[in-house]
């Protein structure tokens, strides 16, 4: 895992730049929604405004609140449509996510049908962001590292920290998520967190060896992942 770290204002051009050649080559791409890349998509979607660029890629939802879709806010679907989506002229079919709206069996199909896809169309970058309690997409801690697309039981944690994302108190119970297995398939994956709230989860990541108690652990056994850090996160004099 490579670690780099770039200051506050840094952070949404150096990830915005990165974004900005994945989607203008072939192949899956996987954005996250969450506070800490949305500069950059912001970023992204006004470069592409100002100057109209390629858009090759295919792109793929990483997670889901279950119950909730594109057009609930605080859904993941809805913060990408908002930040970048809705920005780009996107071709029918070149987005592809769960619908996590659907119920029971239905949203065990939703997880076949993204294996399936990521299976055709093996994923090329994947941008995740690292939450407060470790996980990486909705992959809670305790989820094994060979887990493919699936259904998750929310944590605690996540639960209350994801209440930032809505107008109003929300309850959240499961959430449908791409698998560590699918994520660490990818050819490249850069993992991003910023602000001093992540100081700790950060550090625990970094002196834990590979477990399945802490989901974010599984980027160390990926040999293309860059860990992309803001400095309030990590002063650099810390670290050296
Ligand atoms: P955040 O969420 O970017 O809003 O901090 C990250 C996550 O929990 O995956």
């Amino acid at each position: 895992m490579e670690l780099a770290i770039c200051s506050r204002h840094q952070f949404p051009q150096l990830l915005g730049d990165a974004i900005i050649a994945a989607l203008q080559q072939e192949g899956s791409v996987c954005l996250a929604s969450g506070d800490t890349p949305q500069l950059a998509y912001r970023y992204v979607a006004a470069q592409y405004q100002r100057h109209p660029f390629p858009l090759r890629a295919t792109l793929v939802g990483l997670d889901e609140w279950v119950g909730f879709g594109p057009q609930d806010e605080g859904s993941c679907q809805y913060a990408m449509h908002h930040d970048l989506y809705q920005h780009l002229s996107l071709r029918p079919g070149q987005l592809r996510q769960f619908d996590a709206r659907r119920t029971g069996d239905a949203l065990e199909e939703e997880c076949h049908r993204m294996n399936q896809l990521l299976a055709e169309q093996p994923l090329r970058l994947v941008l995740v962001g690292i939450g407060q309690n470790g996980h990486l997409g909705l992959n809670e801690p305790g989820v094994a590292f060979s887990s493919l697309a699936h259904v998750s039981n929310l944590s605690e944690t996540t639960v209350r920290v994801a209440q930032k994302y809505f107008p109003q108190s929300t309850t959240l119970c499961q959430g449908i998520t791409l698998g560590i297995a699918n994520i660490l398939a990818s050819e490249k994956i850069i993992a991003v967190a910023n602000g001093a709230h992540k100081r700790d989860i950060i550090q625990r990541l970094l002196m834990t060896p590979p477990s399945e108690t802490l989901p974010a652990t599984s980027l160390k056994q990926h040999h293309n992942t860059q860990l992309l850090l803001d400095d309030a996160v990590f002063h650099v004099e810390n670290i050296l």
